[in-house]
């Protein structure tokens, strides 16, 4: 039986610089010899990707925040179940763009949906799985909107929330580092490309044996 490989996910507001940092952190952990599946929420699986196209395109206002917090937890059990689970037996490590921690924040900080009805939702799909390592890429709402206005072409549903959804959410991600600091670290984004890299690094080989 291989070992079971390690899960980190990398959490944030908009225009943290995800995407660029997991390619970086996958590409650094592959020259140490080690299988890296990389992935993202929502989505990561046929049926959660269908999901994604509901939450992250229209109105802001289309769905009720419970609809929400329900539809993405059914992508992450899609997710989980058929993509992430799987690959962390076969002793693939799994790097995962946003995971529970975002509904909290999103879902929770941002729209109110109640913490209880949250983790309801989280112990049906989810059970015990949570993350090895949790980096939470930390900016400014208004820096990181900035960031992502010059890029993208629709999925932009949750970038036209409003700056005070975007400030309740980031509290919302400092407050999950704060009470889980052995899962979490925060990561300053509003950093060169590079020093952010070589930060997310050092927690990687602080935090998760085995990495030179
Ligand atoms: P992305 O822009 O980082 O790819 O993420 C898509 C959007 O989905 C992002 O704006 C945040 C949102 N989201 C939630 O609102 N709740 C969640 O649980 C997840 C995983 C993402």
């Amino acid at each position: 039986m291989p070992v079971r490989g390690r899960f980190i996910t990398l959490e944030g507001g908009e225009g943290a610089g995800k995407s660029t940092q997991i390619r970086l952190l996958a590409e650094a952990l592959r020259e140490r010899g080690i299988e890296v599946l990389t992935t993202r929420e929502p989505g990561g699986s046929p049926g959660a990707e269908a999901i994604r196209d509901l939450l992250v395109n229209g109105e802001p206002g289309r769905w009720q925040p419970l609809t929400e917090a329900m539809l993405v937890n059914a992508a992450r059990h899609e997710h989980l179940t058929r993509t992430v689970l799987p690959s962390l037996s076969a002793g693939t490590w799994v790097v995962c763009d946003r995971f529970a921690d975002s509904t909290l924040a999103y879902q929770g900080y941002g729209l109110g949906v109640h913490r209880d009805a949250l983790v309801a939702l989280h112990r049906l799909a989810v059970a015990e799985t949570m993350p090895d390592l949790t980096l939470i890429l930390d900016i400014d709402p208004e820096a990181g909107i900035a960031r992502t206005a010059s890029r993208r072409g629709g999925e932009d549903r949750y970038e036209r929330m409003g700056t005070e959804f975007h400030r309740r959410l980031r509290q919302g991600f400092l407050d999950i580092a704060a009470g889980e600091p052995d899962r979490c670290a925060v990561i300053d984004a509003a950093q060169p490309v590079e020093t952010v890299q070589a930060a997310i690094l050092a927690e990687v080989g602080r935090r998760l044996g085995g990495v030179p």
